[in-house]
């Protein structure tokens, strides 16, 4: 991929986005319609992969068929909130290598501190795609990468479902080798550190909590 970030303004993303983003729409509608828009993402996110051939033979003729070429994708779900992508992406990989990073704040020094880490052997030679629906600050997705580039990888990409211009910029200057996808580019961070217009705590939409 030669962008850095790619918005999927694709007809069925958008509409499916505004239900997510809809305050009235419940848990499991969230979570269905999430679903159906990381399978979206993931079409995207994995465009341009390196491929191969294999010699087939189909009911009429033998022919060298494009194949996906390399090592199994690995796909990292940032936790708790990237759970909500991952099965969708899955869905369409379904024999991608599966990786989860866990991360949470140092209310002192407002750092991400990780307390689980866990990631399919040889990211060198894998396609990694971190999953994380909300590109806040940043802090968090770039913590995550650099854990991800100290365990070996060297070709990632970031898929999102929304990303704040911060995030975004955060991310350009701590990792420029690492394209986004995302469904939308929101317009900033409040206070709260929450994206604007967003759709609240990604987490405590997809998985009822409060
Ligand atoms: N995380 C969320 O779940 N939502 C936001 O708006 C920002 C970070």
């Amino acid at each position: 991929m030669n962008q850095h970030l790619t918005v999927v303004d694709h007809p069925l993303v958008q509409h499916k986005l505004a239900y997510m983003r809809d305050q009235k729409t419940p848990t499991n509608h969230f979570r269905q319609l999430l679903r159906e828009t990381s399978q979206l993402l993931a079409y995207e996110v994995t465009r341009n992969l390196e491929m191969s051939t294999k010699r087939i033979q189909t009911p009429m003729q033998e022919i060298d068929a494009p194949v996906v070429a390399g090592k199994k994708m690995a796909l990292i779900s940032i936790l708790r909130a990237g759970n909500g992508l991952l099965d969708g992406v899955l869905d369409l990989v379904p024999s991608a290598r599966v990786g989860f990073v866990g991360l949470y704040r140092d209310e002192a020094t407002l750092k991400p501190v990780k307390y689980y880490f866990k990631v399919p052997n040889k990211l060198e030679d894998r396609l990694v795609i971190a999953v994380d629906p909300m590109l806040a600050t940043g802090n968090s997705c770039v913590a995550a990468i650099d854990m991800l580039k100290e365990a070996g990888a060297t070709n990632i990409r970031f898929l999102c479902l929304i990303a704040a211009p911060e995030g975004v910029a955060r991310m350009k200057q701590a990792h420029p080798d690492v394209p986004i996808v995302t469904a939308s580019l929101d317009d900033c961070l409040n206070e709260q550190g929450y994206i604007m217009p967003g759709l609240g705590d990604a987490g405590d939409r997809m998985f009822g909590t409060k």
